[in-house]
């Protein structure tokens, strides 16, 4: 619900030009209302621009709310988009609670297609990682000792021997992994999870753990309802994707030298 204080209201309109939706207009007293409530996207924008603080959303007002001062260090950014790795060697240690809630309440505010902000965020830690190791694991093997493991490419049946050696090649000894399970109805379910993780990954690494996108689960998850129904995620949600993490047991002393991707200036 939005309401907008006429004692502090200067009737700037700066709620109504930013409005995505155009559903605010001035009413006849001069002051902006929303006129199709059904039209809203709940992006906030109304509450963030307005310069007064005259607009609260669902009952939180401007004063309750971070400010916004300056923007962030680009240099410092950068740094961390190029020396982030995918780590595939990890620490035999949990990550605490109050890093995870720290992790869940900043993926609040990543940008979802329509707003339609239904994403589902599943820490999987400790002991139920050991669970899902082993599930998944059980489920490959099981699939390679079937008539359908001798059909498969010679790549496959290597990647499944060293599964079978005791190899953790999907999960890769992570201590954690988060799932991002998404609404089968939303308008972007492709897009969604991957902003959300790629978030993830950025302030996972500025917070010192490493990570490591992991396709392999993914496809598990979205193939095999076995494993997926250990997610809870209920009938209306999918797995859109999934980042092992932890506190990375290997250090890299350098930035890589990528090729630059095609780029035209138009
Ligand atoms: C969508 C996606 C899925 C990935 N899946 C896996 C995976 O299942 N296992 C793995 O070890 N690495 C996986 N990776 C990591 C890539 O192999 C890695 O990003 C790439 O080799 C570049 O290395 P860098 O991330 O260290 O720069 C995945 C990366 C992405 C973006």
């Amino acid at each position: 619900m939005i309401v907008f204080d006429h004692e502090k209201c200067v009737k700037c309109g700066k709620c109504i030009a930013d409005c995505g939706t155009g559903v605010i207009e001035f009413a006849q007293d001069g002051y902006p209302e929303v006129a199709d409530m059904a039209g809203c996207l709940h992006c906030q924008h109304c509450f963030a621009v307005c310069p007064a603080g005259a607009v609260s959303y669902n009952s939180v007002s401007a004063n309750e709310v971070e400010g916004v001062d300056g923007i962030a260090d680009t240099a410092a950014l950068e740094k961390l988009m190029k020396s982030r790795r995918s780590v595939r060697h990890y620490q035999k240690k949990d990550v605490p609670w109050d890093v995870l809630q720290r992790l869940a309440s900043t993926l609040a505010y990543t940008p979802t297609g329509c707003n339609d902000h239904k994403l589902k965020l599943i820490f999987v830690t400790g002991e139920k990682t050991e669970e899902f190791r082993k599930k998944t694991n059980q489920i490959l093997l099981k699939i390679m000792h079937s008539p359908l493991g001798w059909l498969m490419p010679k790549r496959y049946k290597r990647f499944f021997k060293r599964i079978e050696e005791g190899e953790d090649v999907i999960y890769r000894g992570a201590p954690a992994f988060i799932v991002v399970a998404v609404h089968k109805k939303s308008p972007c379910r492709t897009e969604d999870p991957l902003i959300a993780l790629t978030w993830f990954e950025l302030l996972a690494n500025s917070m010192g753990l490493g990570c490591c996108w992991c396709g392999f689960a993914q496809r598990a998850f979205q193939k095999f309802s076995s494993l997926s129904r250990m997610l809870a995620l209920g009938k209306d949600y999918q797995v859109g994707s999934v980042i092992l993490f932890g506190y990375p047991d290997v250090k890299y002393h350098r930035c890589i030298k990528p090729e630059n991707f095609e780029t035209t200036i138009l």
